[in-house]
């Protein structure tokens, strides 16, 4: 156990973490590794804690082997000072506990590529950045400046922060719950944005998708950029949104919010559906909204998530870069 990750550890050298990236995934079992026990876990690296996922049964002597691999070597030359231990081998899925010495109680701060983002260690199922997402940020640091920007599905709205760092003049942060709402301003604050109340809104996308678009249209003031990541499979007052059945229904209502010339940043984090089909959907939709898409890019897991191409569940983030003409 400790050669495979140490091996995986030496590798990620390369993005080494440094006072500009201190976020990242260290371990990604289910693709980079056979072995029967590491295979089933993630680890990723919040400045010194370390939050580790478990996707099915693992024995009690591997996590002890993991725990006193933790505890006695150094990563990037550091030691680890806490971990948290979350399991998703079952529907009902807890919140992470602490694994290794004394998690963080509240959020704190982590840098990637020079910016903040408010994480949270425990009494969270998610700490609050999706590490898998980290060259959507950098892409949209280096090209949002004076752009008028929708995150859909924000979550802690580190997509919206990266805009907002990245220049962008308006910045509209959308999502189903209260408290990550609450999340995504207190991160936005933090990363020295001004506070603008009205532009954290917390409510259904497909809901809200029509009145924006009304608002945008008698203003004059549609999207340069549209961000959308929706989960799997959602409930709200007014229904369900899965992207298996939803997909085309979303994005009908999408483009009529953008710009000509504007970009729509579209992915899924789902195992189950091909990127034909999910791409066969956005089609539909934008022929039956009369809107000439390109795309510009395909997004796919990044290289600190090396995948096994033999097992397409490992592949689960699949989506698009798509510019109206
Ligand atoms: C996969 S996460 C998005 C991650 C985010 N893009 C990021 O990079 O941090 C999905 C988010 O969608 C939100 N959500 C689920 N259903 C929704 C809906 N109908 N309308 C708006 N947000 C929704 C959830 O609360 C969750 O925060």
């Amino acid at each position: 156990m400790k050669q495979i990750l140490s091996k995986s550890i030496a590798w990620r050298e390369n993005f080494q973490l440094n006072r500009e990236t201190e976020a990242l995934r260290i371990f990604y079992g289910p693709g980079e590794s056979e072995h029967p026990e590491l295979s089933k876990i993630a680890i990723d690296l919040f400045g010194n804690h370390a939050w580790i996922t478990q996707w099915s049964k693992i024995k009690d002597s591997a996590q002890e082997e993991i725990r006193q691999y933790l505890l006695n070597e150094k990563v990037f030359g550091r030691p680890i000072q806490s971990a948290v231990w979350i399991d998703r081998s079952s529907d009902k899925i807890d919140d992470a506990k602490p694994f290794l010495g004394e998690p963080p109680r509240e959020k704190f701060e982590v840098r990637e590529f020079g910016i903040p983002y408010l994480v949270q260690m425990l009494e969270t199922k998610h700490p609050g950045l999706f590490l898998d997402h980290a060259p959507l940020r950098q892409w949209l640091l280096a090209t949002q400046n004076g752009k008028n920007v929708l995150n859909l599905f924000a979550y802690t709205g580190s997509l919206s922060i990266a805009a907002g760092r990245g220049g962008a003049t308006n910045v509209v942060t959308l999502d189903l719950s209260k408290p990550t709402i609450q999340w995504a301003r207190e991160s936005w604050v933090n990363a020295g944005l001004p506070d603008q109340e009205q532009n954290f809104i917390f409510g259904d996308a497909l809901e809200w998708l029509p009145r924006l678009a009304k608002k945008a249209t008698q203003e004059n003031k549609l999207f340069d950029t549209i961000l959308c990541d929706p989960p799997s499979f959602s409930r709200s007052k007014t229904g369900t949104f899965s992207t298996q059945k939803d997909s085309t229904r979303l994005h009908q209502l999408i483009f009529p919010l953008l710009k000509k010339g504007g970009i729509l940043v579209t992915s899924i984090n789902s195992e189950n559906i091909l990127e034909r089909d999910f791409l066969r959907d956005i089609a539909i939709a934008a022929e039956k909204t009369d809107s000439k898409i390109r795309i510009l890019k395909r997004i796919d897991l990044p290289e600190t998530f090396p995948t096994d191409t033999r097992q397409l569940s490992t592949r689960y983030l699949k989506g698009f870069y798509l510019l109206k003409e």
